[in-house]
């Protein structure tokens, strides 16, 4: 949505948005892009390995067409490219983690009613499992594995020699940094069952041997330092502006002078903090999904670095469609005399956002 409903017509045709989803999820629910496999079936026979019924799976198999997830040729359908690789469990582009999370989301919002009532996430007394982080992981990478590449390429480290990914999950933004930076070292920062997945991930890359790991809760205990870099990857939305603030002094003290922190997130851009849309409506996954979580305008976060100590904020552009969000990456740099402060020293309340 790029511009305001005005007219009635709109308004029932962004309500009614909802009918592709759905037959999308259908798809998904079945599995049939897995089951289509590399073969071209009648509805008759997929039908049967399926077990629904014929007539259903006409009208579903005709619109998956129209939408582009299949191809039809006569009376036979076979998956398109997207189908036959990441959302076919049975090809190595599968991007099952992330296909999971997407299919589970369509529930949690159906409960959004619950959150604006109570202000609270819709699972709040569920506490977060090793299991549940294990599988969000997963879908973290299974989301950037594309983009993160595009986008650290285009994020100049200028000689750094360490990078601390905070909050970094899968690690899959460190693998990247690390495959375009040859003298680079990187740490990922998360809790333990994240960095069991970014140990899987990074086995599987050759610069995952300059990889370490940092089983840390970075709103309870101070960052250990320094790092050269600090990146900070769609963190900050789970956090209240406090929080936020905090986070930054810690990872301040946790810089070398003249270290940067790099914070990649949905920003707002417009005055009156409406746009671009995915921003506003992400926050609507923070009120479902997190008890301070938000989404801020690049002007706010600015204004928190420098009250937080950082000398010198911009915003850094970089080449469109290839960003994780519109607009969205600030660098803020640690002054280059400032007086070493010790990481230990820095202390701020806790917090308990499940996202
Ligand atoms: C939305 S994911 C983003 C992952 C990655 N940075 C990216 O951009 O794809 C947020 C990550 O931050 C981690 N995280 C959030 N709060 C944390 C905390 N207090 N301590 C350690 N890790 C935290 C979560 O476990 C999760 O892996």
């Amino acid at each position: 949505m790029s511009r305001p409903i005005t007219t009635f017509d709109e308004f029932r045709d962004a309500v009614s948005a909802y009918r592709l989803p759905v037959v999308l999820l259908a798809a998904l629910e079945l599995d049939l892009c897995t089951v289509v496999g590399n073969q071209t079936w009648t509805v008759s026979a997929l039908a049967k390995e399926l077990r629904v019924s014929e007539r259903g799976l006409a009208i579903l198999c005709r619109n998956l067409a129209m939408a582009g997830l299949l191809i039809k040729k006569g009376t036979g359908y076979k998956n398109s490219r997207l189908g036959a690789t990441a959302l076919n469990a049975n090809h190595a582009a599968y991007r099952g983690g992330y296909v999971d999370l997407i299919k589970s989301h369509w529930g949690d919002w159906c409960r959004l009613q619950e959150s604006i009532r109570t202000g609270l996430p819709i699972d709040h007394d569920v506490p977060d499992s090793p299991d549940w982080r294990r599988r969000f992981t997963w879908a973290m990478h299974h989301r950037t594995l594309e983009i993160a590449p595009a986008i650290t390429a285009q994020v100049k480290l200028g000689g750094a020699g360490t990078l601390l990914d905070l909050g970094g999950g899968p690690g899959t933004y460190a693998l990247a940094f690390l495959a375009h930076n040859p003298h680079l070292r990187a740490t990922v920062c998360d809790r333990d069952a994240a960095l069991d997945v970014a140990r899987e991930v990074a086995a599987t890359h050759k610069s995952g041997r300059r990889l370490s790991y940092l089983p840390l809760d970075f709103t309870k205990e101070p960052i250990p330092g320094p790092y050269d870099v600090i990146w900070y990857s769609n963190v900050l939305h789970i956090y209240s502006p406090e929080d936020n603030q905090a986070i930054f002094r810690r990872a301040l003290a946790a810089l070398a002078p003249g270290g940067r922190l790099i914070i990649q997130d949905a920003f707002l851009h417009d005055r009156e903090g409406l746009f671009p849309a995915d921003a506003s409506l992400f926050a609507v996954s923070m009120l479902l999904f997190t008890k301070g979580g938000d989404t801020y305008s690049a002007a706010e976060v600015k204004r928190w670095l420098g009250d937080a100590g950082f000398s010198q904020v911009k915003s850094l552009h970089i080449k469109k469609s290839t960003e994780d969000w519109e607009d969205g990456i600030l660098v803020a740099s640690a002054s280059e005399s400032r007086p070493k402060m010790s990481a230990r020293r820095t202390r701020s309340r806790g917090s308990s956002n499940s996202h």
